[in-house]
């Protein structure tokens, strides 16, 4: 079999082979890869001195790890401007919080110029290289115009946005033309795939057979739906393990009888973590019986908080926090538990498992691994229950989680009642329904369909 080349911009800490990844790209593609091994190149994330970056080779099990650092211009530029204050608000169709500067784009094409002048030494024939993520996308057409052949395939782990927006930024057609550069395009959900395809078609006139294949501009792509799942097999025996630590035993305790309701994200604007309070805080305003019988906890540790919009967020949530328990606490009850933080995979797993219900209200998400870990973190004979926002790639294929608007606070207050009070033959029934999508759709199936098609390229005349 071909060796798989990852690039991808955050890339796994080779201990997280045993301590397990935040965020959903990371914690996908280890998974992916720890099944046939390769190279996983990328961002050491750390910024340098240096003007000539150092390279850093480790390998662990299967797997080679290649990094290099960033200069703090080129973090700037690429990684707090261009990728995280233009692409990923846009792409998470918050146009109003794109903060668009020319040099942003110079310095994101910069740095997808050096991680291809880095990967090239480690290239070989026969190789087939998968790039990820909304960081990289000029990175094909680089590594062709440096006389890569192997196929090069592109998975979007963010949702792609609707043409209407995508027109606000000012490059969209340049980014239009770096994704034709590809063999394969790979989006979460068929909307994706759609928004997509009806940009190339009348921003760049291209070309759709019903089969997803495009031409335009002299390129040929083919684009799929491939929906990211997890390793659901394993997660019962991180479950148990995560059950031993400290803060698993400690919240277990002090809980006693009371529901305990949980959401786990990065603090980023798209996850409707300030929705969600709001809707907790109609929850607890209608339904007084509940007082002191559940506790919401979110996770939720910094992220990119460099980045304005970041900053602003984390003070709003702060603010949004002492709200609720100003309001509600009372001495021997805290309704909302915010820890800015993050914990250990398996810790976070096993804390699904003692949950009533998992909270999962993103305003905007590609797929969202948190409502599929917490299905597949509960134990069968009294499983909680899902809330998940529609708006969230999940969505599609957990249809029986209990789905809903998150705009709607009010809404999502009754649906959170009912999640609660729901008689456990519904929960059972629902839980089992989304157990059958999280096995036959897990980790392995999305990489294995994701490589047959890459390496199948029918379209291409030449290898
Ligand atoms: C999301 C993105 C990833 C990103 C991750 C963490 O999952 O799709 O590309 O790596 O967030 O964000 P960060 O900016 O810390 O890499």
């Amino acid at each position: 079999m071909s060796r798989l080349i990852v690039v991808s911009n955050r890339v796994a800490r080779p201990d997280a082979l045993s301590k397990g990844a935040q965020g959903g790209l990371a914690v996908g593609v280890l998974a992916a890869m720890a099944e046939n091994g390769g190279l996983w190149f990328g961002w050491n994330g750390r910024i340098e001195n240096r003007s000539t970056s150092e390279v850093r080779e480790e390998r662990r099990k299967n797997i080679d790890f290649v990094t290099v650092g960033l200069r703090q211009n080129e973090y700037n530029n690429f990684y707090r401007g261009y990728a995280n204050s233009v692409l990923w608000p846009l792409f998470h169709q918050r146009p109003d919080l794109m903060n668009y500067r020319h040099h942003y784009r110079m310095g994101y094409l910069g740095v997808n110029r050096k991680y291809v002048d880095y990967l090239l030494p480690y290239l070989k024939k026969d190789d087939v290289i998968w790039i990820h993520d909304y960081q990289l996308i000029p990175m094909a057409r680089m590594l062709r115009e440096a006389g890569v052949k192997s196929p090069i395939g592109f998975f979007l782990h963010t949702p792609f946005p609707p043409l209407d927006l995508l027109r606000a930024l000012p490059d969209h057609r340049e980014v239009l033309n770096e994704m034709l550069h590809y063999d394969l395009l790979g989006f979460h959900t068929l909307t994706d795939e759609r928004d997509f395809h009806e940009s190339i078609r009348y921003s760049l006139n291209g070309d759709i057979s019903p089969s997803g294949l495009i031409e335009c501009q002299g390129h040929q792509v083919k684009t799929g739906v491939y929906p990211i799942g997890i390793e659901t097999a394993d997660i019962p025996n991180l479950v148990q393990s995560g059950k031993l630590s400290k803060e698993y035993q400690q919240l277990k305790k002090e809980l006693s009888d009371r529901k305990l309701l949980i959401g786990v994200d990065r603090l980023d604007y798209s996850k409707g973590i300030f929705h969600r309070f709001q809707a907790y805080e109609q929850l607890l305003k209608h339904h007084g019986e509940l007082h002191r019988n559940i506790v919401y906890m979110q996770v939720a540790p910094t992220s990119r908080g460099d980045v304005q919009a970041y900053g602003q967020l984390a003070q709003q949530i702060d603010q949004a926090a002492g709200h609720v328990n100003g309001t509600y606490a009372d001495f021997d009850w805290t309704p909302l538990r915010y820890l800015n933080r993050g914990f250990r995979r398996n810790t976070v797993l096993a804390l699904y498992n003692l949950s009533h219900v998992g909270f999962v209200t993103p305003l905007r998400d590609g797929m969202n691994l948190v409502a599929k870990e917490f299905v597949a973190a509960q134990d069968g004979e009294d499983p909680g229950v899902l809330v998940l926002s529609k708006m969230a790639g999940a969505a599609a294929e957990l249809t029986s989680a209990v789905i809903v608007n998150p705009y709607d606070t009010e809404a999502v207050a009754s649906s959170l009642a009912e999640a609660i009070q729901m008689p456990l033959d519904e929960r059972i029934d629902r839980w089992q329904q989304m157990m059958v999508v999280l096995q036959r759709n897990d980790i392995h199936a999305w990489q294995h369909n994701f490589r047959a098609d890459l390496i199948a390229r029918p379209h291409k005349l030449t290898p």
